[in-house]
């Protein structure tokens, strides 16, 4: 008797270049933001959390609230969101998802010192949580100036509103954090006075971008690197983070910071660190910022006579930017015309451990140069003996490993290669790996990343307060002997690879690469 032929099921293919993309399940969480109608609020949290909700990544049971000064009712910030994330979303927005997202918005307006805010607050928490029936986590993000930073956490203790019995609060905050030593260990000192430490989350949205954490993956996941990443095959390294963007209308903000602040003191340090970190006994929050704060008190903090050796400061004069002219910086709006704020620094520093000592490490950073580059290049050290005759021997580099953290994500090696041909000649090829097409997807923002993170009560990404103290111990006599110097400091043409001063901090042989 012939039997009919069973269907073989199919296995689901999966997609290789999508398999690792899921994500995991967050608790119920309600978001407050403070400071929820300013610019980062507008720019990049709300469209962060859009992007969440399209990707369906937000906890299944989520609620923001926002808080600000301004006085508006729910539906006027529900619109004020919306035009936001319209205007901002890196994805077309699809009104269903939006709409869904900003239904239950709920809005509370006050000053930040005011008690009643937190009351109103207080009430809205405790409204949303009595209609689910259930003690939803809360996290608070102090998106504000930050000098509101120690009154929100006062007030939120003042009110009750920083613990729970059955469920938990965190309290993510912004950059930055002080503005020297002094001030980052009072604002540290003022927020643990009321919550504990697990419970804060502090932001660098540099650690949140995809090819920053791929540093870890990069170092920690093969077992090819490893073995080189020291002082007996590494040469130098050189940290890059060049935008070609002036300061814009923040002058308020940027003429009383600078570049060694604004960019150097925490994202640059980030990068810094993640390099040379050794490899954490695990990926949990504190094993690895125990490695970076390890990694950050091996760098000699400079005395007031080594600043002029070891850092480069500067300011773009007026010049051509992508075809377009710039005006110099102290020609920007609200900039006091003897400024001597910088919009460019580099520095060399040295990780003096057993694995670094002796290798200088480059950081530069500046506006309005050439084009927009962030990147981590590790210059090998050359072969110790070349065997090939003269002429085939000239195109021979050292190799150099390139991690771009933006833009074109990726890896690259150079490595010497035969030219082809009947001669013995040689020149430097890049072998590489581009995040664009290697996974089919669009990396998130950082921001997205960071508040899935909080939401989730992982730090790991967030930095701690001995790390935040760490970094100014080395940033605060810079600073100082910068303070100390009177009159103009060097200019360096917009458009351009930064000041020609730059270079008296390499080493003979070491260049600064082309931006
Ligand atoms: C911010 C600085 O922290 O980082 C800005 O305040 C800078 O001045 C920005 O432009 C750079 O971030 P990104 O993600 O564009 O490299």
């Amino acid at each position: 008797m012939a039997t009919a032929p069973t269907k073989v099921e199919e296995p689901e293919q999966e997609n290789p270049l999508t398999s690792g993309l899921e994500r995991q399940p967050i608790p119920p969480t309600t978001l407050t933001i403070f400071g929820a109608t300013g610019d980062l609020s507008k720019r990049k949290l709300l469209p962060a959390l859009y992007n969440l909700a399209h990707e369906g990544a937000l906890p299944e049971r989520f609620n923001l609230i926002g808080a600000s000064r301004s006085d508006m009712s729910d539906d006027d910030y529900r619109k004020l969101a919306k035009g936001s994330i319209q205007e901002f979303s890196r994805r077309e927005t699809d009104e269903k998802v939006l709409d869904a997202l900003l239904d239950g918005v709920r809005y509370v307006s006050g000053n930040f010192d005011d008690p009643g805010l937190y009351e109103r607050l207080d009430t809205a928490l405790g409204e949303s949580d009595e209609r689910a029936g259930i003690e939803f986590n809360r996290v608070f993000y102090l998106s504000t100036s930050p000098s509101f930073f120690a009154e929100i956490v006062k007030q939120l203790g003042d009110h009750g509103l920083d613990r729970r019995e059955s469920s938990d609060v965190r309290v993510v905050i912004e950059k930055p954090i002080g503005t020297n030593l002094r001030e980052a260990r009072e604002l540290n000192a003022a927020v643990l006075d009321v919550l504990d430490e697990e419970q804060v989350y502090r932001i660098d949205h540099y650690l949140g971008k995809e090819t920053v954490q791929n540093v870890l993956a990069f170092r920690f996941a093969n077992g090819l690197f490893e073995p080189i990443w020291n002082r007996n095959y590494i040469d130098y390294v050189q940290i890059t983070a060049a935008e070609d963007m002036g300061i814009g209308s923040r002058a308020g903000y940027y003429d009383t910071s600078g570049a060694l602040r604004d960019l150097v003191q925490n994202h640059m340090l980030q990068l810094l660190t993640l390099l040379c970190m050794e490899p954490p006994v695990s990926f949990s929050a504190d094993e690895v910022r125990d490695e970076k704060v390890k990694v950050l008190h091996s760098i000699h903090p400079p005395g007031p006579e080594e600043v002029s050796e070891m850092a480069v400061r500067a300011q773009y004069a007026a010049g051509v930017v992508a075809g377009e002219a710039a005006k110099g910086y102290l020609e920007e709006e609200d900039v006091p015309p003897d400024s001597t704020t910088e919009s460019y620094t580099a520095l060399r520093l040295e990780v003096d451990n057993w694995r670094w000592a002796g290798v200088p490490i480059y950081l530069r950073t500046g506006k309005r140069m050439v084009r927009k580059v962030t990147e981590i290049a590790i210059a090998l050290k050359p072969v110790p003996h070349l065997a090939f005759r003269e002429e085939g021997a000239v195109g021979v580099q050292p190799n150099r490993i390139v991690l771009t953290v933006q833009p074109n994500e990726g890896a690259s090696i150079s490595l010497g290669a035969k030219i082809p041909g009947t001669r013995m000649r040689i020149r430097p090829v890049n072998m590489e790996f581009l995040y664009g097409t290697a996974f089919m997807s669009q990396s998130p923002e950082a921001y997205e990343r960071l508040i899935t993170d909080a939401m989730r009560g992982d730090a790991t990404l967030f930095t701690r307060d001995d790390e935040v103290e760490a970094q100014w111990r080395i940033i605060d006599p810079i600073l100082a002997a910068w303070g100390a110097e009177s009159g103009p400091i060097p200019q360096y043409e917009a458009g351009s690879q930064g000041p020609a001063e730059a270079e008296r901090l390499l080493q003979p042989g070491h260049t600064w690469r082309a931006i």
